[in-house]
């Protein structure tokens, strides 16, 4: 059952509450590595990404147990150091794993992820922090071994050419909590999910200051205990349904979105007039479409900047709105393989190096697309909620990723969506 059939043209209403975020998830399941006692985390989002990290969790030797729906119950007695080729390759975000064994058990033996259709995703800002903490590191068959038995507290600047590095900030504070001496790192990556993984990691005994802050002091400890943490919302999740309720001309009330996780969003949001009101706690809500809308000029950057795990959802609203505008994509130059498709169903949508020109105004006319990663393929769907006609999206357990049941949530605020076997799907000649 990998494609979604879209009847556009039907305007959403209703309330969604956003799920647990992905990005938040993934580390602090890492992190329960860092304690023999036992680790609850609520409000962990049920996505094929995560149960793929509770399986390499049990590989590691972790028990691993689900104590109600999204609550999950890890206890790390005894581990062991190696995290196999067959795994990483499947899951690349594993290597937040890294962090974890070198804080626990002072090594780690762990396949170098590859990199993905958004672009390479290399780890040298990773290696190179813990290299500067006195770690040995070596590389053999496609594995990096890491020796941390003389690693000690240091400076460790974390900026790369893209800047900041948000798993590789990840895999620092979880190496630095359990080293010896006071680790400061600078340049680290201030997105939400790290704040949430401080807050845990603090909860585990961790000292660590800054949080939320570009630099991040850690003072190593000898050991850390079990918590009881709840995962953030889905930040990503909370923009995507935003933009379902603008792009379809709907009323859409979400449940989780925190304006101080969402700026740069809310800002390009407003700058373009939509209209997004205050609809309680952690609650907004759009309504009124996109019709008085202007074109705007986005550039990705890390946190505070404008996400660009946004970037391709945002890019289908610029396509309805009339004008010329552009998007910059400064964090993955590649992350651009949504635009083919888009220009499959009516975009006028240039790329040039890494921005976007989009020549808004026209409507989308449903065609058949191919998804190509986790928010191209959200992306997509948003474009066949606008869209005249029908839209079949291929490919999409690549949504699986990183939202939870999308088609059905989206069914259950009016809109006309389905999933179905590709089997279903009208053969209109096209080749494979
Ligand atoms: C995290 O990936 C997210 N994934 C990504 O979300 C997100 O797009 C990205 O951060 C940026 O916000 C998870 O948290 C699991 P980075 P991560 O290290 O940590 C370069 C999604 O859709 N870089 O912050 O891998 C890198 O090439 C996913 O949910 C180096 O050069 O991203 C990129 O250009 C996609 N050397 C930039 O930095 C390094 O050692 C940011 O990468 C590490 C990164």
């Amino acid at each position: 059952m990998d494609v979604v059939r879209i009847n556009g043209g039907r305007a959403l209403s209703g309330t969604i509450t956003v799920s647990g975020a992905k990005n938040a998830s993934l580390p602090m399941l890492a992190a329960t590595l860092l304690t023999a006692e036992t680790c609850t985390l609520r409000n962990v989002p049920d996505l094929s990404d995560v149960r793929f990290m509770i399986e390499i969790l049990s590989h590691h030797g972790a028990l691993v147990e689900k104590a109600a729906p999204g609550v999950w119950r890890v206890t790390a007695k005894e581990i062991q150091p190696r995290t196999p080729y067959e795994l990483v390759r499947k899951m690349r975000a594993s290597i937040c794993l890294l962090g974890a064994l070198v804080g626990r058990l002072r090594t780690a033996d762990i396949a170098l992820p590859g990199g993905c259709v958004i672009g390479p995703r290399p780890i040298d800002l990773h290696l190179k922090g813990l290299a500067r903490l006195g770690c040995v590191i070596s590389h053999k068959n496609g594995y990096v071994s890491v020796d941390a038995s003389r690693a000690h507290g240091t400076n460790v600047f974390m900026g790369g050419r893209q800047g900041s590095t948000v798993t590789g900030t990840a895999n620092l504070l979880m190496a630095a909590v359990l080293t010896p001496g006071l680790t400061r790192i600078d340049s680290a990556a201030c997105e939400p999910e790290i704040v949430d993984l401080c807050v845990m990691l603090q909860k585990m005994g961790a000292r660590i200051d800054g949080v939320g802050s570009p630099v991040l002091t850690i003072e190593g400890v000898a050991s850390l205990h079990g918590c009881d943490h709840t995962v953030v919302p889905d930040r990503i999740e909370a923009g995507t349904y935003l933009l379902a309720g603008v792009l379809s001309e709907g009323d859409v009330t979400v449940r989780g979105a925190r304006t101080e996780h969402l700026g740069a969003f809310l800002d390009k949001l407003e700058e373009a007039g939509v209209v997004v009101e205050n609809a309680g706690p952690d609650t907004l809500r759009v309504h009124g479409g996109f019709h008085r809308c202007r074109p705007v000029d986005i550039i990705t950057l890390p946190h505070p900047g404008f996400a660009t795990d946004l970037q391709a959802q945002f890019s289908v609203l610029l396509a309805h709105i009339p004008g010329i505008s552009l998007i910059t994509e400064r964090i993955y130059p590649n992350r651009f393989m949504h635009v083919s498709e888009l220009q499959r169903m009516g975009a006028d949508i240039a790329i040039e190096g890494a921005t976007a020109i989009i020549k808004g105004g026209m409507r989308l006319s449903g065609a058949p697309v191919m998804a190509s990663d986790l928010r191209a393929s959200a992306a997509l769907i948003l474009a066949g909620l606008a869209a005249s006609g029908e839209t079949w999206v291929q490919r999409v357990y690549h949504l699986d990723r990183g939202y939870e049941q999308f088609d059905t949530r989206l069914a259950a605020l009016g809109a006309d969506i389905v999933r179905l076997d590709s089997s279903e799907m009208p053969n209109d000649g096209a080749d494979d």
